[in-house]
């Protein structure tokens, strides 16, 4: 079983020794090995189990790594990483040979980021490789928020787990990429899409798949927590449809007057969107219990961080 611990020396070993380390960031927890190692990044598919299509996002510790790994950047990248790194928000850039293709599946641009939590910054700076981490939950499955659930689902895969808390937004970094002139974002996150175009001016959000284009829809189920069946809405437009004693509810901030309160999980009761994101992973994975086959999930307000949380709220609800 994996060491869960906070010795940034010890994670520092083992990443050295060319295996995985479970890393905290501000968003989720990452499952992190040398990105310039094809050897490891092989592995991070493997205990992730991950198929090779789906890129990986690379992380790095100071804003001067970008310039070892990217040719050129364009002046929003710049201005983007210059006002919101280190922090929840990916760049997909052309990238240079450094950067093996089994990162990017075989794409000719890189997802890199600096994230903003404390311990990972620290240990970043003390390795000469970048990490590439996807998130440290199995393929498909609701991504991971405390090195506990890091270890309830990888710790027999992976040496040791960096203990950086609860991780403080909860939800996955927005990815940001470039078309010509203009800004894309392909996955809504931790950088509300209101922050970004207040830096660089209207974006387009792609709707169809935070992945390769050539794989659209493909991600689609993303987030749902086991076998449960999300729905959205409320209780009133299920009632005939779903056995109540199998169903529980997660709501904003208040509940569903038509359904038992014992039953349902408010996000945030003072009604902030950032707390209903910091909370959303860890309700989903709460419910993924013997005895609930059905969750029926409230949308949040489609403003801000809201928008985020609704992504994933509709990718759970969208089971095949
Ligand atoms: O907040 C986060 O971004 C977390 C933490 C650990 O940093 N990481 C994360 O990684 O969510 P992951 O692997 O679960 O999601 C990365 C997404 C994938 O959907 C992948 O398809 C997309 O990034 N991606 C990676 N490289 C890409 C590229 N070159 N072009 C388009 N999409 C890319
Ligand atoms: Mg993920």
């Amino acid at each position: 079983m994996a060491v869960i611990g906070k010795d940034i020396d010890a994670a520092v070993s083992v990443l050295k020794a060319g295996d995985l380390v479970g890393i905290p960031t501000e968003t989720v927890y990452g499952l992190a090995g040398n990105a310039l190692d094809v050897e490891v990044v092989l592995k991070i598919f493997e205990v992730k189990q991950r198929p090779a299509f789906d890129p990986l996002i690379v992380h790095i510790g100071n804003r001067d790594a970008l310039h070892s790994f990217v040719p050129d950047l364009n002046r929003k990248a710049e201005k983007l990483a210059d006002h919101f790194w280190p922090g929840p928000m990916t760049l997909i850039l052309p990238k240079n040979s450094l950067i093996p293709d089994v990162v990017t599946s075989g794409l000719a641009t890189v997802a890199i980021r600096m994230p903003d939590h404390p311990l990972t910054l620290r240990l970043l700076n003390l390795i000469d490789f970048p990490l590439a981490a996807p998130s440290a939950n199995p393929f498909g499955y609701v991504s991971p928020t405390s090195a506990h659930h890091v270890a309830d689902q990888l710790g027999d895969k992976i040496a040791y787990i960096l203990d950086g808390g609860k991780c403080p937004v909860g939800i996955e970094s927005t990815i940001i990429g470039f078309d010509g002139d203009e800004t894309v974002i392909h996955r809504l996150g931790g950088k509300s899409v209101e922050e970004i175009e207040s830096l660089v001016g209207a974006v387009r959000i792609n709707r169809s798949s935070t992945s390769r284009p050539t794989a659209p829809g493909m991600l689609e189920s993303h987030y749902a927590p086991g076998d449960k069946k999300v729905y959205l809405g409320r209780w009133e437009q299920y009632k005939d449809l779903l056995d109540a004693s199998a169903t529980v509810m997660i709501r904003f901030k208040s509940p569903d007057p038509d359904f038992p309160e014992t039953r349902q999980a408010l996000l945030s009761e003072r009604g902030d969107l950032h707390e209903a994101a910091r909370n959303l992973f860890t309700t989903l994975r709460r419910f993924d219990i013997p005895g609930i086959s059905y969750i029926i999930a409230e949308l949040m307000p489609e403003e801000g961080f809201g928008r985020a949380i609704n992504d994933r709220l509709r990718r759970a609800a969208s089971h095949k």
